[in-house]
């Protein structure tokens, strides 16, 4: 029987040392921002009771469409999370923390779409929530620490937009009229926006059919039902957001992909990617998520930024680019002895990073190792070397006038020989 060779699924991307150094590098920055705002990190599972994610709302693709469902050996019905907001809602509703509850989190989240560059079906998100307080001044917190951390990282073509989605009243109010204009309207809209309508009209806003872009221009707009509580939140992040010296832009149109919000949302583009994509973070308040979870009444306002899209930006700025994280010292021995083990051990436990070619193979092929590698430093011990208590120090490239990438050296002229004990040292001083 042929064997078979498998690919990775569509949609899932397989990420090789120096891109994953650098992903974690970015969650290490993020991680370092939110603990400074006084977050602790949450670690949700990665699958809960499919109806823990019907939460987020029926009419949204999220939900209806793109959910990894599955039923387990016990006859479970489960989903593997498409974000993390409702898992955190159930596990506050769950363990009941002190509030307000901040907290952060960072993972896979996983959504049947349909992929494409910037578009995965497994992604990694960072994101923080806060639940237990409507204060307005923590949403400003929140878009206070994605604007930060976009900043740490050197992206500078991100933008800020921001919406109210008003309190439950004034959305029902809206959404009256709003269904009540799409039906007036129903010639001019696209078949699966007419759907929507019936189930959630504010998600025609989201649509991105030409068909639908005229009716939608003209369609009524939310800022003009909002009551008095949703409105003085709405002018406090505004202030807050001015204050703090943050740009942002009210769009009286914005919904999000998700149906749990009320009061204020927001999203993050960055200008440099194709518009389909350029979503690299989002969130709002839902101050009734918790309660839908059976967590009571209790409001909620977070983020999520999207690690890839983040990572692409990147590369399209030519900012935050991977550093070098392979070995600094190689290793080379032709003595059959325990040396390359002593020698490798000795280095890394000074701090440095080493490496050596196993398999016995012969100096030459060491050396071709030790260029490819990548290393500034070979170590060798010969037997000379060994009877002696000495090693050779090689200097794999030249050090380059500052500003320039050092180049491989062929030469062995710049090789000494050291007393074994003086060898950290000199690595130390050669490196430095
Ligand atoms: P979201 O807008 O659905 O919000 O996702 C947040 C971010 O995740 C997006 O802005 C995007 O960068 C990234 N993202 C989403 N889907 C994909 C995908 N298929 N491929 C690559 N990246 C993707 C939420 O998830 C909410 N839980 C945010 C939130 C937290 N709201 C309140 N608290």
């Amino acid at each position: 029987m042929a064997r078979a060779l498998f690919q990775s699924q569509s949609g899932t991307q397989d990420i090789f040392p120096s891109e994953a150094d650098r992903r974690r590098r970015l969650v290490d920055i993020f991680a370092e921002e939110v603990t400074k705002a006084g977050y602790g990190q949450v670690i949700p599972p990665m699958f809960e009771d499919v109806g823990v994610f019907q939460r987020l709302g029926e009419a949204s693709d999220v939900v209806s469409k793109e959910l990894y469902s599955f039923v387990d050996q016990g006859g479970r019905n489960l989903s593997l999370r498409p974000e993390f907001t409702a898992s955190v809602c159930r596990m506050f509703a769950q363990h009941r923390p002190l509030v307000p509850w901040k907290v952060w989190y960072t993972g896979p989240s996983f959504r049947q779409e349909r992929p494409q560059k910037g578009r995965y079906r497994q992604f990694d998100q960072i994101g923080a929530e806060v639940i237990g307080t409507d204060d307005p001044d923590v949403d400003i917190e929140l878009i206070a620490i994605c604007w930060r951390f976009y900043q740490q990282i050197g992206l500078k073509n991100v933008s800020l937009v921001i919406n109210s989605l008003g309190d439950f009243e004034d959305r029902a109010r809206y959404l009256e009229d709003l269904q009540s204009y799409f039906k007036a309207n129903a010639d001019q809209l696209s078949e699966q926006s007419l759907k929507t309508s019936e189930i959630n009209p504010l998600r025609v806003l989201d649509s991105k059919r030409p068909a639908d872009a005229d009716v939608i221009a003209k369609a009524p707009v939310l800022a003009d039902y909002l009551g008095e509580p949703a409105a003085m939140s709405f002018e406090r992040v505004k202030l807050g957001l001015t204050t703090l010296g943050i740009p942002f832009e009210v769009a009286p149109r914005l919904v999000r992909g998700l149906d749990y919000y009320g009061r204020t949302i927001f999203e993050f583009a960055a200008t440099s990617l194709d518009a389909a994509q350029n979503a690299v973070g989002g969130g709002g308040r839902y101050d009734g998520l918790v309660e839908a979870l059976g967590g009571g009444s209790q409001p909620g306002v977070g983020f999520a930024l999207g690690v890839d899209r983040i990572l692409l930006a990147c590369d399209a700025e030519g900012v935050f680019d991977a550093v070098d994280s392979g070995p600094q010292v190689w290793v080379v021995t032709t003595t059959q002895g325990t040396e390359a083990l002593e020698i490798v051990e000795e280095l890394q436990t000074a701090g440095f990073r080493a490496g050596r070619s196993f398999g016995g193979r012969s100096m030459k092929a060491q050396m071709k190792a030790a260029n490819r590698s990548g290393a500034d430093i070979a170590v060798i011990v010969g037997e000379s070397e060994a009877e002696s208590g000495s090693v050779s120090i090689r200097q794999l490239r030249t050090a380059p006038p500052s500003g320039e990438v050092s180049s491989p050296s062929g030469s062995a002229s710049q090789q000494t020989v050291i007393e074994r004990t003086a060898m950290v040292e000199k690595v130390r001083s050669l490196l430095s």
